[in-house]
């Protein structure tokens, strides 16, 4: 399997510049050939990212955390991709749970956000997810096909896709899914891709596990063959847990991951 682990760090609203720089001037893993790091960070830090990234001996990609459905014009408050790329943002969030609870986004505006993203060369991240109450009555399945039918009907993505699975339950709560209650979920998730890509192609996509990662938790998940890395939200935003959280994920043997029955 060639897929690289991703550990992505999502700040949300969060942090300050010179937290930024501190997080940045700390955080440092080596050898990390077969991981790599994603900083979501909110936009405004964009320039000061740019710029320290730039001396950074232990690489993190930049990563956004939303993007306009507009590619330019007169849309007050929106940042286009073409805004991201010029700022070397590598990745960007699209259907976070708490942009679709918060912030009404449609299936459209995501639809949207996933062409932009696309034809600037960014690799969005699609996030999908069932809430409790969901999947209390098992219909786990349901919304996550929903959730990739809204956006990839009728034709496969035309660029790369990573999807982060989060159980909305598990989004800042303290209760993740533990690690083989996901990795069923994201053999499934895998199975459904199929539906819009090749068997091979399906092997390539990255499906990350993300709700209440943590450096102690973190790679339990990277143990499972469906589980490419981790989308991480408070436990990210100290350097020092980050760096022990990558280094507990770059320590797993994924040659052996758990046998599946
Ligand atoms: P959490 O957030 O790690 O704080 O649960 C994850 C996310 O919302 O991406």
């Amino acid at each position: 399997m060639t897929r690289t682990q991703l550990v992505m760090a999502n700040w949300k609203q969060q942090g300050s510049e010179p937290a930024l720089k501190h997080w940045l001037s700390e955080v440092s893993v080596p050898d990390l050939a077969k991981l790599s790091r994603v900083l979501c960070v909110p936009l405004p830090y964009l320039a000061a990212l740019r710029q320290q990234r730039a001396t950074l001996q232990s690489p993190v990609l930049a990563g956004a955390q939303l993007v306009s459905a507009w590619s330019g014009g007169a849309y007050t408050g929106e940042v286009s991709a073409a805004m991201l790329r010029e700022f070397g943002v590598a990745y960007t969030l699209v259907g976070h749970s708490e942009r679709r609870q918060w912030l009404q986004e449609t299936a459209d505006s995501r639809r949207a956000q996933l062409a932009a993203l696309w034809q600037q060369g960014i690799t969005p991240v699609l996030c999908v997810g069932e809430t409790a109450a969901q999947h209390q009555q098992g219909q786990t399945f349901a919304v996550l096909w929903q959730q990739l039918a809204e956006v990839l009907d009728p034709q496969p993505a035309p660029g790369p896709l990573v999807l982060a699975y989060e159980p909305v339950f598990a989004i800042g709560s303290g209760q993740p899914l533990s690690a083989p209650d996901a990795q069923q979920v994201h053999q499934q998730l895998r199975q459904l891709l199929q539906h819009w890509y090749s068997a091979a192609d399906c092997q390539q996509i990255r499906i990350l596990y993300g709700g209440s990662v943590n450096s102690n938790n973190a790679a339990e998940y990277l143990r499972y063959p469906d589980i490419d890395g981790v989308l991480v939200g408070s436990g990210s935003l100290k350097a020092d847990s980050f760096n022990t959280l990558c280094r507990a994920i770059a320590a797993v043997n994924t040659s052996q991951c758990v046998a599946l029955p």
